[in-house]
């Protein structure tokens, strides 16, 4: 057989595997079983992939690294021999939005894989189960602030469950195998941080706000995070930092990010996007990832993860906001 994807196909695999990296590569398996096959499915599948690509464990992103590596480079302009460079340390911000008439929340959450177990692209029932046991563990010890409750999806939570089922992406990377099974959400107390287990990782570990403090959002996941780190140990590597299902998601893992309302730049689109690709930020729909701008309200968030810390990637935000915010008051 020739290439798997279909000639119309736009994703980075389809752009960098080569026809001689594709036969080196088909007969692999990673110790835990992945292989290549079940690793692009997602992409051979959904031709309008822009990656096209998923890790089944963590040991997928050496073994199928000829496919790896220039996606990974493609996607966060990562130089061939980069290291990633994390820094994760609370930061003192102004508030972007002063007269508060722009941001209407803010929320940074990052990813995490649990240590020892595949990703949910590669989880069977059974591994799903025990993983959850000790994730519902070590939330059981969160701390003050950050203890809270765990709830499992049973397809009944009042309310509708924390997540949905994952996209037609997703769906064919395996990552809503046995759906809603062993998935969940965890509220603190406060409600400003939460957690999914079991949708595209793990983890998503998420510190929100319905206020644009920045500063005090990223702070609270900081600190969350390391009350979690006592007795949960994640994924990762000297390389690509923490190791996560995408690979859009390495390094930082971090998505830090708010919902904004842009009247006047929602009719100048041309500007907006000046100003988001500047601060190398992105764009998305109200209710997040493909979907519409509804009322003006987008969603602004860091594009970058990989080769940046987490403390440049807040700040980076902040300013990026700024600007925004700026050009909303003056535009015509
Ligand atoms: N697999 C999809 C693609 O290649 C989505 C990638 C990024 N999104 C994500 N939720 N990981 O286009």
């Amino acid at each position: 057989m020739l290439s798997p994807f279909d000639e119309t196909s736009q994703s980075l695999v389809k752009k960098y595997l080569s026809q001689e990296i594709y036969q080196r590569l088909k007969t692999r398996s990673t110790v835990a079983g992945f292989t290549l096959e079940k690793a692009i499915r997602s992409g051979v599948e959904n031709v309008d992939s822009a990656i096209g690509i998923y890790a089944g464990d963590p040991q997928s992103y050496q073994l199928f690294s000829e496919i790896f590596v220039p996606v990974i480079r493609a996607y966060h302009g990562f130089a061939q021999g980069d290291v990633h460079c994390a820094g994760f340390s609370p930061v003192t911000l102004s508030d972007p939005d002063p007269e508060k008439k722009y941001i209407l929340s803010t929320r940074v959450r990052v990813a995490r894989n649990v240590e020892g177990f595949n990703f949910t692209t590669h989880l069977s029932l059974q591994e799903r189960q025990k993983l959850e046991k000790t994730v519902v563990a070590a939330l059981a010890l969160l701390p003050g602030p950050f203890s809270g409750e765990y709830t499992a999806f049973d397809g009944a939570v009042a309310g509708g469950n924390i997540f949905n089922k994952g996209d037609r992406f997703q769906d064919a990377a395996g990552i809503n195998s046995d759906f809603p099974k062993c998935r969940g959400g965890f509220y603190a107390k406060d409600k400003r941080f939460r957690i999914w287990l079991n949708e595209e990782d793990h983890l998503r570990i998420i510190s929100q706000e319905t206020s644009a403090d920045l500063a005090a959002v990223f702070n609270h996941l900081y600190s969350g995070l390391g009350a979690l780190e006592k007795s949960l140990t994640f994924a990762r590597n000297k390389r690509y930092g923490h190791l996560t299902t995408c690979p859009t998601n390495l390094g930082t893992s971090m998505r830090a990010g708010v919902h904004i309302r842009l009247k006047k730049l929602n009719n100048n689109r041309t500007l907006l996007h000046k100003i988001v690709d500047e601060y190398q930020l992105q764009l998305r729909g109200t209710g997040g990832e493909n979907t519409e701008v509804e009322a003006a309200v987008f969603d602004v968030s860091n594009k970058q993860r990989l080769g940046i810390s987490e403390v440049a990637i807040v700040s980076k935000l902040h300013r990026g906001l700024e600007a925004i915010i700026e050009a909303e008051k003056n535009c015509g």
